[in-house]
């Protein structure tokens, strides 16, 4: 099999970070558009994209795309998909389907030519399937696109938060916002309003060069055509890449319910040694040790939703803390709207604009010298 053509879904506002990254894990072709990026990788290229990629939300393969004007014609091109090796008999088929600006605008009916393509090429319907598999069909402007799902549950989902916090970021915006910091494990990080813990533990995923989909559950290990040799030699590289490591992270949280939630994520992933957990108050942070280089600071406080003013005196607090006590410092803080931004009091030294729990947010970049 040659290149596939694939495309990372991604939060929306983490494209060009996704690019980056799956340049730097040898993807081909990579282009970043509004929704997502589209590169080609060969089937060792998708394993260890599925397996390594921090930032990516999921991977599709696209499989067709063709132009339909009705409901047979979909299902005749559908029908000529080698589904057979993708499919097997104990994987059940789910179709996911979005129609705009187009002749086939119900989605149900489109959904049922493809499901009846699929099963009339298989010659079988799966029973008992212990798998799933899921396909996406986009119909826009009467252009078909046909994918197929790659990595299963969503990436982000690395199966270490036991405990979620209040309002915790998806891994994959934490792990975004520490590679656009540019943060080294060699240099101090400092994780306040650490919630459930989601910067500090990837960053020491990060330091461990720990792959995040180690102990993900895959759709393509159940595919016919899988070659399982390349995909376990895929999966020992990765494991080979994991060393243990030192770093200096630190992580607060004025919750002490919260704090221990954190410790508990942290062991689950398998790097509480590697953190120092503190309650404290983010209002009295200092440098975690005088004599350390200046690092990176990392936070997404509170958004205030109920009470509004507290938030902006937190946001005020946490600008002057980083002016009196954190030259030579960055930092990056995730702020929900442009009070908590004025509030924060400093120079902008670059922003980004992410969608997280269904809102905009800015992750604003700062440093003191
Ligand atoms: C939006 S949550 C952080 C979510 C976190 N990034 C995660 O992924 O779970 C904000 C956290 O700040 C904590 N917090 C609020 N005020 C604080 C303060 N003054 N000092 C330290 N922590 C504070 C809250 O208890 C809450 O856990």
């Amino acid at each position: 099999m040659g290149n596939l053509n694939c495309y990372a879904v991604v939060v929306p506002g983490l494209e060009a970070i996704a690019a980056d990254e799956l340049n730097a894990l040898a993807a081909h072709e990579v282009k970043a558009d509004a929704c997502g990026v589209s590169f080609t990788a060969t089937m060792d290229g998708l394993f260890r994209i599925n397996l390594r990629s921090r930032i990516c939300t999921r991977i599709l393969i696209r499989l067709a795309s063709f132009r339909a004007m009705s409901f047979p014609e979909l299902y005749n091109k559908s029908k000529k998909v080698a589904w057979e090796q993708y499919i097997g008999a104990n994987t059940s088929v789910s179709v996911r389907v979005s129609c705009s600006h187009s002749k086939l605008m119900h989605s149900g009916r489109a959904e049922l030519a493809l499901s009846d393509a699929i099963g009339d090429r298989l010659g079988f319907e799966a029973k008992d399937a212990a798998n799933e598999q899921q396909i996406l069909l986009r119909i826009d402007n009467n252009q078909c696109t046909i994918s197929l799902d790659t990595s299963g549950e969503r990436l982000d989902r690395r199966g270490y938060r036991i405990h979620s916090g209040k309002a915790p970021v998806r891994e994959t915006i934490a792990a975004a916002i520490l590679q656009w910091m540019e943060w080294q494990p060699d240099e101090p990080l400092l994780s306040p309003m650490c919630g459930s813990g989601t910067f500090a533990i990837e960053a020491a995923w990060m330091a461990q060069k720990r792959a995040s989909g180690l102990e993900h559950v895959f759709p393509f290990t159940h595919w016919p055509l899988l070659k399982e040799k390349r995909w376990q030699r895929a999966l020992d590289k990765a494991r080979a890449m994991h060393a243990e490591q030192s770093a200096r992270i630190f992580a607060s949280e004025l919750d002490a319910g919260i704090l221990k939630q954190a410790q508990e994520n942290a062991a689950q992933a398998g790097v509480a040694d590697m953190i120092t957990f503190q309650r404290l108050d983010a209002r009295k942070m200092t440098v975690p040790d005088n004599d350390s280089a200046p690092g990176l600071i990392v936070c997404n406080p509170p958004y205030g939703d109920r009470v509004k003013s507290d938030v902006k005196s937190l946001y005020a607090s946490l600008g002057d803390v980083f002016k009196q006590q954190f030259m030579g410092w960055r930092m990056a803080v995730m702020v929900p709207d442009p009070l908590c931004e004025k509030a924060l009091g400093l120079k902008v030294r670059g922003r980004l604009k992410i969608k997280h729990g269904g809102k905009w947010v800015h992750v604003l970049r700062f440093r003191e010298c």
